[in-house]
């Protein structure tokens, strides 16, 4: 038989012992598989034929192999006891995990030649040199190895509070903050905070399917709520929610801001039905036009609103850092949660980046990039008018990484267009994909961190050769 094993320094009977079992409680040996005899496969292995005679030893001790007169040494039946194949569980999952939505979608990106992920910063203008100081500098001097405050880096949350009254308007006192591991754990903390099993959720429809799937694991019940041009259509929240979970500044995916009428509107909705709203203000920092959209946080008057925000779009997704804003009166409550859930944010982290904030450094970054992001802005919304008239309708937004155009109604699915654009080297986002429930709106998301400014008309010239 063809058997190869391959043996490195140390024991050599071990070697060929492990080997031959892992094979055989992989099935690759069979029950019935003839061995080769200990003379041929010492000669193989130019090793002692005492060596494999000690290695089919303990093989046969364990029951794996036995010799057969007129055959010779074969594998039995049986496994090993201490087989590396785990056993088949009888356990059962709780039936929520079987659901499709709560996939873990692709996470990987085509190699495309054009690539409008949505979701992706811009990675060659990221301060990598001035971060990798930074976090040199706590790992070389400064880290506290032991355990601290669950709800985050005193230095942090002073830091991240100056800079959100500066920056959107917001008012927390440090104690309000709670860092955590993106906006992702920042609606885990508020569902852990404030929902019971069965409690209704309500979130936009299409919408940002990550914090579906948060509530929906906490056993809530989650409704998806349509959206149109002023965003939430909060007339159809249903009676009952006890939680409402929005993106005001920019609808996710479509890409609109919540009108002021709405927004008032929401608020007394949750005054009249003692409801939370949970604010995710992802991308807020990069606006371009218009005056400056005042957070639901800032003219909540009844401490009702939970504000979530993200490093993911101002500085890199794989920090994993992000904060919930919330009522001082909740706030010993979410640090709890926070606890139980993963004990604190990782400690170096934290504290470079309330140095990078401290020094200057986000708020340069904030700055930079977001004239970046708007030239694509303009470049792309301009190219799409100008090559898909009639065809895709870019929905008015301000600001934000992503831009979203509508299918005209005669155009294919979203996903359909999207796989041939891949094949003309465009990787571009779908809005289909979004929607809570049913399918969302047929039309692409185009994410413009990841295409740099001067490869957009090209990328938007081989999309076109697919609509
Ligand atoms: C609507 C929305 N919220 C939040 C985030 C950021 O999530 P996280 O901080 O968990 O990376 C994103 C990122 O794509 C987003 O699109």
């Amino acid at each position: 038989m063809d058997l190869h094993l391959q043996l490195g320094e140390g024991g050599l009977a071990e070697q060929i012992y492990m080997q031959l079992s892992e094979r055989i409680a992989a099935d690759v040996l069979p029950a019935g598989t003839v061995l080769p005899s200990s003379r041929e496969l010492a000669d193989r292995l130019s090793v002692s034929r005492a060596t494999v005679v000690a290695a089919y030893e303990r093989l046969a001790a364990h029951g794996l192999i036995r010799a057969r007169a007129g055959v010779g040494t074969v594998v039995t039946a049986q496994r090993s006891r201490t087989s590396t194949a785990a056993p088949a569980s009888r356990l059962q999952p709780r039936e929520i995990w079987s659901s499709a939505r709560l996939a873990v979608p692709d996470l990987t990106r085509p190699d495309a030649e054009f690539d409008f992920a949505p979701g992706v910063p811009t990675r060659a203008e990221f301060p990598f040199a001035r971060w990798r100081a930074l976090l040199n500098d706590q790992l070389r001097t400064r880290t506290d190895v032991s355990y601290a405050d669950p709800a985050g880096s005193a230095q942090l949350r002073t830091a991240l509070a100056r800079h959100l009254v500066v920056s959107r308007g917001v008012t927390v006192t440090p104690e309000q903050l709670v860092i955590t591991t993106g906006a992702q754990q920042a609606f885990d903390v508020a569902a852990r905070v404030l929902l019971d099993p069965g409690d209704l959720v309500a979130v936009e429809d299409p919408g940002y399917l990550p914090a579906y799937r948060g509530f929906v694991a906490h056993g809530a019940r989650v409704v998806g709520v349509p959206v149109d041009g002023e965003g939430l259509v909060v007339d159809q929240i249903p009676a009952g929610t006890r939680l409402v979970y929005v993106t005001p500044s920019h609808q996710f995916p479509l890409g609109m801001s919540m009108s002021d009428a709405r927004r008032t509107a929401l608020l007394a909705w949750a005054a009249r039905h003692d409801a939370a709203i949970v604010e995710d203000d992802y991308d807020s920092e990069f606006r371009f036009s218009g005056r400056p959209l005042t957070p639901l946080h800032a003219i909540d008057t009844e401490g009702r609103v939970l504000y979530v925000g993200s490093f993911s779009k101002t500085l890199l997704p794989a920090l994993r850092v992000g904060f919930l804003g919330i009522p001082a009166e909740l706030a010993e409550a979410a640090r709890r949660a926070k606890f139980v859930a993963d004990y604190g944010t990782a400690g170096h982290v934290q504290s470079a980046l309330a140095d990078f904030i401290e020094n200057g450094d986000l708020a340069r970054h904030i700055r930079r990039m977001r004239g970046t992001y708007e030239r694509r802005h303009h470049l792309l919304i301009s190219t799409l008018r100008d090559q898909f008239d009639g065809l895709l309708d870019p929905i008015e937004s301000s600001g934000g990484t992503h831009m979203t155009a509508l299918l005209a109604p005669e155009q294919p699915s979203d996903t359909t267009l999207a796989a041939r654009a891949l094949t003309e080297g465009v990787n571009v986002g779908t809005v289909s994909r979004w929607g809570i429930e049913g399918p969302g709106p047929n039309g692409f998301v185009f994410g413009y961190g990841a295409i740099a400014t001067d490869r957009i008309p090209a990328a938007l010239t081989a999309l076109r050769r697919v609509i």
